[in-house]
């Protein structure tokens, strides 16, 4: 198919909700580690890695080697029967998690699959049903997960699913109460015990929230948010969720779990995305006890499947074998302070946040007003593209970008990336400067 085709052939046949970034969609023919190139040949620096699941470079050798050998020996057989890459795969896991103390997974395919089998396991384990979620989260596509998600624009449909409230997050940018770090005592989490007095049964099955919110923008709490609505939820009878599905597997630099950089014990992590370096996985992986209060029987067609979960048993091996929750860290360290030169020079940039490979910059019209700067994100979304950087869009006034390079670039990486990025805000500079005479 040519480029037009392939373009013409999404708007037939592709339900219009999917969605493309830029004017003219992207045709991207084929990837190697960090770059992608498009179908008219253009090398692109890949700093979206897919969409946060490139944890490892594309068509990593190492993971690819594996998942050769693998489909050529077997390729399904559902859960319904035991098969060693699903058992491998389950094992390694148990052993990385907080404490080693979450040990029981159960996989699918998405993200969304695996907050579904999440907030099950609470309410099974609870026998509580009200569940408590962020603000600005994301969480999927389901009813129940566009129902916990916390922004309008990805809650399509009519009403959704009953039996979940929204808590404020530790928006510090644009904090909610109009109050400043540290001198607001984290009202933010304390304001959870209120939430749940006064819009809940006061029984609760759990918390559920992103360490860093991911489509949110990255927003990123202080360090005592989570352990203090943690507190105060057990104290309801719930247990506390931590959706990874952007910020595991090294990610947020030094630790597997973003939830980790907290110091929180969570009783289920859920994932997807990185797991498996782009195929497709979903993981909910809890206490044993929690596992265990899922009563009845349960299938999941694709769950375990030996080729993906040899994908991601592949991918954690590599990220340990290579240290790259420590590249992370620097590499991400370095990054945030290239970053950080950028909002000196750029007034637009409100804001940057996120923890090691994932990074952020909130584009304001006005530091004052902090108007968010939503045409100028586009155009500078295009700009990038111009020249060939890839980065991502998010947060819910769509004036964030969102920067998530494999974990394996290196500091070169991030200073040609750095380059294309500044040039992308001098034309969107120079852009408005004309617009405003
Ligand atoms: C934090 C988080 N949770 C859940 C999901 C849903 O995952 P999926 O698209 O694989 O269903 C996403 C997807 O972006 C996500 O970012």
């Amino acid at each position: 198919m040519t480029k037009e085709e392939i373009i013409l052939a999404n708007r037939q046949y592709l339900f219009p909700s999917v969605f493309h970034y830029f004017k003219t969609p992207l045709v991207i023919d084929h990837a190697k580690d960090q770059y992608v190139w498009d179908a008219d040949g253009n090398q692109y620096l890949d700093f979206f890695g897919g969409i946060v699941t490139v944890s490892v470079g594309h068509c990593n050798e190492t993971v690819n080697a594996k998942v050769h050998a693998q489909i050529d020996k077997l390729w399904h057989v559902s859960t319904v029967f035991a098969n060693e890459p699903q058992a491998a795969l389950a094992k390694r896991v148990a052993g990385i998690t907080p404490s080693g103390a979450l040990t029981k997974s159960f996989f699918t395919n998405s993200g969304t699959e695996a907050n579904e089998a999440a907030i099950l396991a609470a309410r099974c384990y609870t026998g509580n049903s009200e569940i408590i979620a962020l603000r600005h989260s994301y969480h999927g596509r389901s009813a129940m997960a566009m129902t916990l998600t916390g922004q309008s624009s990805w809650r399509l449909g009519p009403p959704l699913t009953a039996g979940i409230v929204h808590t404020h997050n530790a928006y510090c940018y644009r904090c909610p109460f109009g109050l400043q770090y540290p001198d607001c005592g984290v009202k933010c989490a304390q304001d959870v015990e209120d939430v749940i007095r006064t819009t809940t049964s006061g029984r609760v099955a759990g918390f559920i929230a992103e360490p860093i919110q991911g489509v949110g923008g990255f927003i990123t709490p202080p360090k005592e948010f989570f352990p203090i609505i943690d507190k105060i939820v057990r104290n309801y009878g719930g247990v506390f969720i931590s959706d990874e599905v952007q910020t595991a597997w090294g990610r947020t630099g030094d630790r597997w779990f973003g939830i980790e950089q907290w110091g929180v014990m969570p009783d289920i992590i859920t994932s997807a995305k990185g797991f498996a370096n782009g195929s497709p996985v979903g993981l909910t992986v809890a206490r044993p006890e929690i596992a265990d209060a899922m009563k009845g029987v349960t299938i999941s067609t694709f769950g375990g499947n030996p080729v993906t979960a040899t994908a991601a048993k592949a991918v954690i091996d590599f990220i340990d074998d290579h240290n790259l929750a420590s590249n992370a860290a620097v590499v991400g360290g370095y990054l945030r302070e290239k970053l950080e030169g950028l909002k000196d020079k750029y007034d637009i940039i409100g804001d940057v946040r996120g923890m090691g490979l994932m990074q952020a910059l909130e584009l304001v019209e006005d530091r004052k007003t902090k108007t968010p700067a939503v045409a100028a994100t586009a155009q500078l979304m295009e700009a990038a593209r111009e020249n060939k950087l890839l980065i991502g869009k998010g947060g819910t006034f769509g004036n964030c970008i969102r920067i998530t390079p494999p974990l394996n670039i290196s500091k070169a990486d991030v200073d040609e990336a750095i380059v294309r990025l500044d040039s992308s805000f001098a034309a969107v500079a120079s852009m408005m400067k004309v617009s405003h005479g």
